[in-house]
């Protein structure tokens, strides 16, 4: 089946459900007789990703090309949205998410802050590919300047697929972005009906439907029968009250991760050093340890001026500062994953390069 008869199927199914009714908790009534209530003005920005993703059959699940389709397909494809919002759309990049970089960041960043500051815009969905959706809903927990709902949502299946996701999760996201309730959380990710924090939750799983999870903090809220819960707060500092200011930035500066191993060495890290690296995550084993070989790497990396955060690549739980990481003048990640840690790295170094105070914006973000 081609594109064109695939996304008339789902559109077909979709008017045929939405068209004369819409549905409450509770059954149909007509819409004739829904009570009038003013809808949320949220505007969706696109970045690509299986979301937005074109297959050769609706049967394929890998293989295909992320990104393919623009933001108006997305939007017409789900005419539901438009019962519990007004919904618009800006394309920001058409791209698969490990193509995500610093310039479209920032882009991002800045038209999202842009958007917010106008009464004209009440919260935002971007749409995003799950390999670094967590990557870039962190960045925008750190820099966006408004309290209003951020959403950040994505789908494993592409949107030609039999039972795609895509379609519900935007529907959902938009009706979180939508919710006054939604205010002042953070920026939140959605997929499969759960609402997770952008500082706690991660993809887990490579292919399967419920990839993110927030294995020790938890969701904050799900989406059940068209309705937003709400359970928990992420208490670190996340939006209004970040100090971290994009407005005026080019560019971000650069930092790379490097994996410990047995066997590893120290020449990553002088190859880094050597190319200008500004900071090094190491996704350390464990509450982020390091090899002797890595560790004098590392150790030097840091004489150099180069910031060096300990993070783990176990996948979860808190990286703690150790004994030696004055002397070596290190920083601990605390329960930032080696992905978020370094999107935090970044940001702490456009205010600073000592040690002890970027350790203290690990500390508290
Ligand atoms: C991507 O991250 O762009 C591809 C994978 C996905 O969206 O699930």
């Amino acid at each position: 089946m081609n594109i064109k008869k695939i996304l008339a199927a789902t559109l077909l199914t979709s008017s045929l459900l939405s068209g004369a009714y819409i549905a409450p908790v509770g059954g149909l009534v007509p819409a004739a007789h829904a009570e009038q209530v003013k809808l949320p003005n949220v505007k969706i920005l696109a970045t690509g990703g299986t979301i937005a993703g074109s297959a050769a059959s609706n049967t394929a699940t890998t293989g295909y090309t992320a990104g393919a389709l623009g933001i108006d397909i997305l939007i017409n494809a789900v005419p539901e949205m438009k019962e519990i919002a007004n919904v618009t759309g800006e394309q920001i990049a058409s791209v698969g998410s490990p193509n995500v970089n610093n310039e479209i960041l920032l882009k991002l960043g800045k038209r999202v802050n842009e958007l917010l500051a106008s009464d004209e815009v009440d919260g935002i969905v971007i749409t995003h590919g799950t390999d670094t959706l967590e990557e870039t809903a962190y960045f925008l927990n750190l820099v966006v300047k408004s309290d209003k709902p951020v959403v950040v949502v994505g789908a494993m299946r592409p949107a030609t697929a039999i039972s795609a996701d895509g379609p519900f999760n935007l529907y959902n996201a938009v009706k979180l972005a939508g919710d006054p309730a939604a205010k002042g959380k953070g920026t939140m990710m959605l997929l499969n009906d759960r609402i997770g924090a952008a500082r706690f939750t991660s993809k887990t799983n490579t292919t399967m439907l419920d990839t993110f999870k927030a294995p020790e903090d938890g969701y904050i809220g799900a989406i059940a029968g068209g309705k937003n819960y709400f359970y928990s707060e992420v208490i670190r500092k996340h939006t209004t009250k970040s100090v971290f200011d994009i407005s005026k930035l080019s560019e971000l500066p650069q930092v790379d991760i490097l994996y410990g191993y047995q066997n590893d060495s120290r020449l990553l890290y002088d190859a880094l050093v050597a190319a200008g690296s500004k900071g090094i995550v190491v996704a350390g084993s464990g509450n982020g340890s390091l090899s002797g070989q890595a560790r004098e790497g590392a150790i030097d990396a840091a004489k150099k001026g180069v910031a060096v955060v300990r993070s783990s690549r176990v996948g979860s739980g808190i990286v703690t500062r150790s004994a030696t990481d004055d002397t070596n003048n290190f920083v601990a990640s605390d329960s930032l994953n080696p992905q978020k840690a370094r999107i935090l790295l970044m940001l702490a170094l456009t205010q600073t390069n000592d040690p002890k105070k970027i350790q203290a914006f690990f500390n508290e973000y």
